[in-house]
């Protein structure tokens, strides 16, 4: 079983200071940097690319960035963010039209690939992938904003989901996305997450080291 790692979603920091906030996050006790990248069109929002997240690498930033690509298509991108210094990248598969060749690109770059499913995906969109993947996200709220409420079917979801992962042999990571907080943490632990994305959970918060001090309280027993 993997370690838990706590991912903030710099989303919800202040992004006029976003070096400051993610140096911040990682010394109170942040296992990586959570990068959502929105293009207007995949979802109704729109964030940061590439040069971005090359900014954190060269503010001195070295730890694990997971970018997740909510835009569409995703192949320029995917070369562009693993040149920008990504360390592992998700997409949604229904916004590439090869899905197994936009994971192999991403893979082929040297980082982490991975699949994210929207709530109402089915599991079973990644049956032929479950042995490729390195991750899978499971989206917790509809993508495209944070602070939104965790949808409660998804707890189940994340269960089915390990059940899968675990079938194959497979050492993906199970990341939940969406709605996460110190109060739901441990029944997706127990469901079988192994990585855990906060947005305004933490950044909303006066004293990050509190909260993410909190989450992992609930999580390591
Ligand atoms: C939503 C993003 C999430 C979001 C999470 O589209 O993928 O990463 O920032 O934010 P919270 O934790 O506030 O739901
Ligand atoms: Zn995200």
């Amino acid at each position: 079983r993997n370690s838990y790692s706590i991912a903030p979603s710099i989303l919800s920091a202040d992004l006029a200071r976003l070096g400051e906030e993610c140096t911040a996050v990682l010394e109170a006790g942040a296992d990586m940097i959570h990068f959502d990248v929105m293009d207007n069109h995949y979802v109704p929002n729109m964030t940061f690319g590439p040069v971005v997240c090359k900014a954190i690498r060269n503010y001195g930033i070295t730890a694990h960035i997971d970018v997740h690509l909510m835009v569409e298509p995703v192949d320029d991108l995917i070369t562009r963010f693993a040149e920008a210094g990504a360390s592992s990248i998700t997409f949604h598969p229904e916004a590439t039209r090869h899905v197994d060749r936009s994971l192999e690109l991403i893979q082929s770059h040297g980082c982490k690939g991975g699949l994210v499913l929207n709530p109402a995906t089915p599991l079973s969109t990644i049956e032929w992938l479950v042995e490729k993947i390195d991750m899978l996200l499971l989206m917790s709220v509809n993508p495209g904003f944070g602070g939104q409420s965790f949808i409660p079917y998804v707890l189940q979801k994340v269960a089915k989901a390990r059940a899968l992962l675990d079938q194959h042999g497979s050492a993906a990571r199970l990341e939940v996305d969406g709605g996460v907080k110190v109060d739901n943490i441990a029944e997706l632990a127990a469901a079988g997450a192994d990585t855990f994305v906060a947005g305004s959970a933490i950044f909303g918060a006066d004293d990050y080291r509190a909260v993410i001090s909190q989450m992992r309280d609930k999580i390591q027993p």
